[in-house]
C-alpha cells in the first residue's frame, strides 16, 4: 500500500509541478524584450494573404483592441494597444484535391504591437518573430526589428500595415 502510494506520488507531483509553468511563459522572449502573446492562437481573423514568391499560407489574426478596430474601419492609425498577429504555413496540396492549397509545416508566428509612444522610432509599431513550432525568437540582437521595419515602410501611409481587413458579413 505504502509503495504504491509512494508510486502514485512519484509520477504525480513532477505533473503537479510542471502544469503552471506550460503556459507561452516558457517561450523566450524577442531580442527587444518583447514577449509572446498567451493564446494567441485563440485570436480573431482579420485577413489572410498567400506569397507566391516563397509558398506560403498566412492568416492575420489581431487581439480584442485590433479586432475591434478593424470591425469599426478604425485602422489608420490602428489604437494603442492592438497587437497584430501572423501565423505563416508552407503550402502544401490536400491529398484529395491536388488543386486545393492547404497549410503544411508551420513556419513562424509575428506580431506587431503598436503603441505609438512607447515605438515611436519605428513607426510605432514594435515588432518580434517566433520562428518553428518550439516558437524560437527571431533575430540576433534587437536591430533585427529593422529588417521588418524597413520592408513595412512602402505601406507607410496605411500605418506601416499592409493587411486590409477582409469584408465579413454582419460586420
Ligand atoms: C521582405 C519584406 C518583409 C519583411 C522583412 C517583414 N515583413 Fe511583415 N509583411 C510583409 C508583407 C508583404 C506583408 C503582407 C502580406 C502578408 O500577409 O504576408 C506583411 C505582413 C505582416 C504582418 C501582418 C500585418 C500587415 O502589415 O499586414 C505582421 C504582423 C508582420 N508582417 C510582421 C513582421 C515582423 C515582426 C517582421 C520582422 C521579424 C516582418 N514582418 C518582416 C513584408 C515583410
Amino acid at each position: 500500500m505504502k509503495t504504491t502510494l509512494h508510486l502514485v506520488l512519484a509520477v504525480m507531483l513532477p505533473a503537479l509541478l510542471w502544469l503552471p509553468t506550460s503556459a507561452a511563459t516558457d517561450v523566450s522572449p524577442a531580442p527587444n524584450g518583447i514577449t509572446l502573446p498567451e493564446n494567441y492562437q485563440d485570436w480573431r481573423m482579420i485577413g489572410s494573404s498567400s506569397r507566391l514568391d516563397n509558398n506560403t499560407l498566412r492568416v492575420i489574426l489581431g487581439n480584442d483592441i485590433a479586432v475591434a478596430a478593424a470591425r469599426a474601419g478604425n485602422t489608420n492609425p490602428w489604437p494603442d494597444g492592438a497587437i497584430l498577429g501572423k501565423l505563416v504555413w508552407k503550402d502544401t496540396t490536400h491529398a484529395a484535391w491536388q488543386k486545393a492549397v492547404v497549410p503544411g509545416e508551420f513556419v513562424h508566428a509575428e506580431f506587431m504591437f503598436k503603441d505609438a509612444r512607447k515605438w515611436s522610432e519605428t513607426g510605432g509599431w514594435g515588432f518580434a518573430r517566433w520562428t518553428g513550432l518550439e516558437q524560437q525568437p527571431y533575430g540576433k540582437d534587437a536591430d533585427f526589428v529593422n529588417e521588418c521595419f524597413g520592408c513595412h515602410t512602402p505601406v507607410k501611409s496605411n500605418d506601416y500595415v499592409f493587411t486590409h481587413p477582409a469584408s465579413l458579413p454582419g460586420r
